[in-house]
């Protein structure tokens, strides 16, 4: 029976470039999940977008001299191509710059405040006296309360991950100039997040499916006690209050940001010319909703959102919050401002998408974090992918094509170690097929992979190189066989390495897309015309290592790396 699965992915800040862990932490998990979905045949609806509002954007454009919405629209615009070369395939990827947006979110806030979720009260807020302004959260910095991290910022600690009120700071100072805040009155809106304690206390107690460490976090966090949180700031940035008279201030970046699923899910729905098309991802209890988000985020995807769904009546809560922990770069920790880091754009203009796809899910920071190095991605594309499975594909293409023309072998009276192999592979799918509805796509991709080991190991036993002179039946079976398991590999790897299985979907001599084939344990049409073979991966040069190594760390202008080679080139 089909499902119906939403998929919510964290919006990207619209002020800067997507790296590296970005793509492990949130977009590549979700893609594959959302790939693997959509192939079984259930409905889908995976939505994001650029989070254009807050201080990330305004300290941006502040650096730059430029407006607010040039960056944000700068960098959407960036993110869509992004998403395009490295197959990460939303059903809307919209920006919360949007009217429909906007809507939706004093929708939300209204039916909040009507039913007495949201009030409005005063509250003492930094106001910096040489700047003669109120500092929004991210404009004050200060030591962590929680973990002592020295450069801890007004909204959450980089440090530990504590959503923080920037009265929590020890030794606050102005971003802007490092003069000491003094607090002044000012009126802003609260969401009354003590009042779901109970509530979302009991409903996290049943998400025994959550990963340990989101359940565990979640759940000391409520049981410390949550305390009301002020959703509107002081500046001019932003969505607008619904009421008359807070001209001058807009609400909080990270209230809009969560109602931007909704929104989204309702902007599909009219593109789709079905306006009522997001309820049943909303309101059929059948749904399940899956957020895929960077641990830094859990807070806000596990109670805070949860609460204002809660307070709005009527919409279905997450069923799984996978957050992955985060990435390091060559055993450091991501640095921007240091330019440590991996830019999207920047691969992308030199690398396929899919070895990238390939390294950072095998190695995906799941239960704890890891590390990319380029050493390391070097090696899996060499050792494992074109090694194990490329190899695989072409030795047994060419061999066939060159023996049994241009057509798949028709198999006769397969034997025990034929019979074997395919059923491995059938059992493999079925492994691999609940590994990925757990979301452990790091254990999915390794099973995969070693069945292509298999292959490669019955390839050498049964030898069609030998017995093509002696016993033609016999290498029409063994390669019928081996062909067999290829054929699954691309549907088992399809949402991995959607690039490479379509080529390889198109050598094997299948029509259409590969995206559209069921996802599911299939056997190989015998005399299906075979395309002429090609390698279906790039050897990379260790070169390249020293190359990349060289790239980081080196610049000040974000996302503004040096020139390297292009694509194809080779270093010396
Ligand atoms: N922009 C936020 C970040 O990069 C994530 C927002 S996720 C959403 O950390 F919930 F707001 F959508
Ligand atoms: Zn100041």
């Amino acid at each position: 029976m089909s499902e119906r699965i939403f998929i919510g992915v964290a919006w990207p800040y619209a002020n800067g470039s997507l790296h590296l862990g970005h793509i492990a932490g949130a977009y590549l998990p979700a893609d594959i999940f959302a790939r693997y979905h959509r192939a079984k045949g259930n409905e889908v609806l995976m939505v994001s977008g650029s989070d254009q509002h807050g201080t990330p954007i305004t300290i941006k454009a502040d650096q730059e001299g430029k407006t607010p919405a040039e960056i944000a629209e700068r960098y959407h615009r960036e993110f869509l191509i992004s998403w395009a070369k490295l197959g990460v395939e939303f059903d809307l990827f919209t920006a919360t710059e949007t009217e429909n947006h906007t809507l939706v979110v004093h929708n939300v806030f209204l039916q909040l405040l009507n039913k007495g979720h949201i009030y409005l009260s005063n509250m003492s807020l930094p106001y910096c006296p040489r700047c003669a302004r109120f500092l929004p959260d991210r404009y004050v910095e200060g030591k962590c309360p929680y973990c002592s991290f020295a450069d801890a910022r007004g909204d959450q600690c980089d440090g530990c991950g504590k959503p923080m009120n920037y009265a929590d700071l020890i030794g606050p100072r102005c971003r802007i100039c490092g003069e000491v805040p003094e607090p002044r009155e000012s009126e802003h809106f609260f969401l009354r997040l003590s009042a779901f304690q109970d509530e979302l206390l009991a409903w996290v107690k049943k998400q025994t499916h959550w990963r340990p460490n989101v359940l565990n976090f979640t759940l000391r966090y409520i049981e410390d006690g949550l305390r009301d949180r002020a959703i509107t700031r002081d500046m001019e940035w932003g969505i607008p209050i619904p009421l008359p008279g807070f001209d001058q201030k807009r609400i909080y970046v990270w209230f809009d940001a969560v109602i931007g699923y909704l929104s989204a899910s309702v902007e599909w729905a009219r593109i789709q010319g079905d306006e009522e098309k997001w309820r049943p991802f909303w309101q059929d209890e059948q749904c399940r909703s899956y957020y895929f988000i960077g641990k830094d985020n859990i807070p806000f995807h596990t109670m805070i959102w949860p609460a204002m769904l809660l307070g709005y009546g009527g919409m279905n809560l997450p069923y799984d919050v996978p957050a992955n922990e985060f990435l390091t770069v060559e055993s450091r920790q991501l640095s921007t401002s240091r330019n440590w880091a991996v830019w999207v754009p920047d691969y992308l203009d030199r690398y396929d998408p899919d070895p990238l796809r390939y390294a950072l899910a095998a190695n995906m920071p799941e239960t704890g974090d890891s590390d990319f190095s380029w050493r390391e991605y070097v090696r899996r594309n060499n050792d494992e992918l074109l090694a194990n499975y490329g190899n695989l594909v072409h030795r047994v293409l060419t061999f066939t094509t060159k023996h049994f023309g241009d057509s798949i072998p028709v198999p006769d009276g397969l034997d025990a170690a034929d019979r074997t192999l395919l059923s491995r592979t059938e059992s493999i799918f079925d492994t691999v097929d609940s590994l990925l509805d757990h979301c452990r796509f790091r254990e999915a991709v390794r099973i995969a992979m070693a069945l292509a080991q298999d292959a490669n190991r019955y390839l050498e036993e049964t030898s069609p190189w030998k017995s093509i002179k002696t016993d033609r039946q016999k290498t029409a079976n063994s390669l019928f066989t081996v062909l067999s398991v290829i054929s699954n590999l691309r549907l088992i790897l399809y949402p991995f390495l959607p690039f490479t299985s379509q080529k390889l979907h198109q050598l094997l001599g299948y029509e259409g897309r590969v995206k559209e084939v069921p996802w599911r344990y299939h056997e190989l049409p015998p005399e299906q015309k075979l395309a002429a073979p090609e390698p279906l991966f790039v050897k990379l040069d260790d070169c390249i290592i020293e190359q990349e190594m060289d790239r980081m760390g080196t610049v000040s202008t974000l996302g503004n790396t040096p020139a390297g080679l292009g694509k194809g080139e080779l270093c010396q």
